[in-house]
């Protein structure tokens, strides 16, 4: 690549400055999987709202629904009750092609296992969601290198998962998420499988991101080091909010 100064940004289009209105409304939503007396009613009447350009913690117990509410939100699943909108828009007017579309171009995904493809290298990966848009070869090769510079690894391009560390591959992972210039990212529990220093730096990756590229992120943690980098905790307890505080 050549020797260009790095951008102050990287974001590919105008986005709206975090100005404190909501991009995610969830409003009083219910999901149970399976029914009759089998049923898990796993959230129980859910309202919060994400702001713009600010990075909200989800925490709560194992089981308390934390997964099951991002999953909502990602348009990965339906609720069983209650309303979701996205940039104003209610998942549930979407068919299922409307659904993709916008998980493909307006949402990005960390999960705590990473989710990388393995024989794909680290700058392949980043360019996985840029294929399915099809963008073409060249501009992608050239934004997964800008990306991968934005999170400290220009020198990694070319290693494949397996030759990384976990925290690296996070940061791919980071990177993949950012690669459609979505106005949400969704992480469950991006340093679950980290030790708490490396841990830590991917959660500043990502508080650096919603920054720099007027990013909103809504991530899932139980991890009390990483909530205090949040702007807004949201407390999950047995499918119901019980704290929501700045
Ligand atoms: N596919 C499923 N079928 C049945 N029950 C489910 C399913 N997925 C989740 N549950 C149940 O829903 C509840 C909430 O689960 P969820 O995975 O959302 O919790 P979580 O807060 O993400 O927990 P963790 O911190 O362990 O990831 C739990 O009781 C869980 O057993
Ligand atoms: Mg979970």
């Amino acid at each position: 690549m050549s020797n260009h100064q790095e951008p102050a940004t990287v974001a590919t289009r105008e986005r709206r400055e975090g100005d404190g209105s909501p991009i995610v409304v969830v409003d009083d939503v219910h999901h149970s999987f399976g029914s009759g007396p089998q049923a898990v009613h796993a959230l129980r009447g859910v309202s919060f709202e994400v702001r713009r350009g600010e990075l909200t913690a989800l925490r709560g117990r194992s089981g308390s629904g934390k997964t099951t509410l991002l999953n909502l939100v990602g348009g990965l699943d339906t609720p069983t009750g209650g309303r979701i909108s996205l940039d104003g828009t209610d998942l549930a007017s979407l068919d299922e092609p409307g659904l993709l579309a916008l998980r493909r171009d307006r949402i990005g995904f960390v999960f705590q296992s990473f989710g990388l493809i393995p024989v794909l290298t680290a700058a392949e990966n980043v360019g996985v969601p840029m294929r399915l848009r099809r963008v073409p070869a060249k501009v992608r090769e050239e934004r997964a290198r800008t990306l991968l510079a934005l999170v400290g690894l220009a020198d990694h391009a070319e290693q494949r998962p397996g030759e990384l560390s976990g925290g690296q591959q996070q940061r791919v992972a980071v990177a993949r998420a950012l690669a459609n210039d979505p106005d949400l990212i969704i992480a469950d529990e991006p340093t679950g499988q980290l030790d708490s220093e490396t841990g830590r730096s991917v959660m500043e990756l990502l508080r650096a991101v919603v920054r720099s590229e007027s990013v909103t992120v809504l991530v899932a943690t139980h991890d009390p080091n990483l909530i205090e980098l949040a702007d807004r905790v949201v407390e999950l307890r047995d499918g119901r909010i019980v704290g929501s505080g700045s």
